[in-house]
């Protein structure tokens, strides 16, 4: 097993990455100084996988527990389930102290974390993300929160858990779909942070989307220490924190112009090759570097061909998103790989030129 720290001062907490760990996490538990009862909330795809197991391991490790169900997706993200789960936690009679363990991708992590951030003002929340995105980007950082309507992730706060416990033998069972889009944040990870994870990914990816649990445990734990760093510095995404949006500026135009159709990872991929491509135009990203993301991109199984969306209509979107300000739009640019930085300077007539000339370029 592997540790990542997340230094936060009072709420640090780590991260704990290696394989089988679902069978550990009554012991873990013990060792963090909870002895009584705990709540699981999930979805029934993920319970009908671990659920059992986990409820075994706790119960024998004396656990008194409870199961939450939330039916699977996106739309379970809300307010109204957020209430549902408030009663269901009443009637188990749960206390300040009982924790919440959220099992299960990045929707039961957003929805169990900002229900443990709520209820009683707060209980204790152990992530145990089992998709790759879960492990390698939203169990960590302390973002939590549901959607309003269309208007995806407005109601949340920071709420650090207080440990994080990734299994990756989980991600044997992932839908090959889901698994590829969670590379993408791999490889975001590995061009904002650290090059020697993208020179892995180059030499590994077939290993990593075979499932190796050695180079899937190497990714995640990289991937993982890539963004306790960052949220370290920035943990109210303030001001660095932003650099994790490296891809999203165009990634969430192409979401929403394609009305949600194309996945999120897929997206971003596109997006992080159009920020690469800007930077390269604005004689910043070496051509080479530009032509190994495209590369590692398609390898990982991501579109690198621009979706058939009016050029019109993504830039209207990246207007709607407020990333517009006199003509310009803020953007993450990779000035190599390993390395980015925000600026506001980039112009919309250059950013139609990379959308328009798309399928010009190599
Ligand atoms: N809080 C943050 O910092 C942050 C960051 C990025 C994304 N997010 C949020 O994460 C969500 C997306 O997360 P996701 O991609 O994990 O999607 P998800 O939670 O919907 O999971 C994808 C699918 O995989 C299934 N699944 C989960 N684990 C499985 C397993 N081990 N085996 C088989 N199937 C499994 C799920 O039931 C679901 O059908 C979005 O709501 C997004 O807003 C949050």
């Amino acid at each position: 097993m592997r540790e990542v720290k997340v230094r936060l001062g009072t709420n640090s907490y780590a991260i704990h990455i290696g394989s089988e760990l679902l069978m550990q996490t009554g012991r873990q538990l013990k060792e963090n100084e909870f002895t009584d009862k705990l709540v699981i909330i999930t979805n029934p795809i993920v319970k009908g996988l671990y659920g059992d197991a986990l409820k075994q391991n706790l119960i024998a490790e004396g656990f008194r527990i409870t199961i939450l169900q939330v039916p699977d997706g996106e739309e379970q993200k809300s307010l109204e389930v957020a209430g549902r789960l408030y009663s269901e936690l009443t009637d188990f009679y749960a206390e300040r102290m009982t924790p919440i363990l959220a099992l299960g991708g990045g929707v039961i992590g957003d929805l169990a974390g900002f229900v443990a951030a709520t209820y009683l003002r707060g209980v204790p929340l152990i992530q145990i993300p089992t998709t790759l995105l879960a492990q390698v980007d939203s169990s960590i950082g302390g973002k939590v929160a549901v959607n309003h309507g269309q208007l995806k992730n407005k109601i949340g706060t920071f709420y650090q858990p207080r440990l994080v416990i990734s299994d990756i033998s989980t991600l044997r069972t992932l839908p090959t779909k889901v698994l590829i889009d969670g590379l993408a944040e791999v490889i975001k990870s590995a061009v904002i942070g650290d090059t020697e994870l993208f020179a892995f990914l180059e030499k590994n990816l077939d290993e990593v989307k075979s499932l190796d649990e050695g180079a899937l445990e190497e990714v995640v734990f990289q991937s993982a220490r890539i963004k306790a760093e960052i949220v370290e510095k920035d943990e109210k995404d303030l001001g660095l924190r932003s650099i994790l949006n490296y891809g999203h500026t165009v990634g969430h135009a192409i979401e929403s112009a394609s009305d949600f159709k194309m996945e999120h990872g897929e997206a971003v991929a596109i997006g992080m090759l159009a920020a690469a491509r800007i930077s390269n135009k604005m004689g910043i990203l070496d051509k080479n570097e530009l032509i190994r993301l495209k590369r590692v991109i398609k390898r990982a199984g991501l579109p690198t061909q621009m979706p058939n969306l009016e050029v019109e209509k993504l830039i209207q979107a990246m207007e709607h998103d407020k990333k517009v300000l006199r003509g310009k739009i803020r953007f993450v640019l990779p000035e190599s790989i390993g390395s980015v930085f925000i600026t506001d300077e980039v112009s919309l007539s250059l950013v139609k030129e990379v959308l328009v000339g798309w399928d010009e370029e190599t």
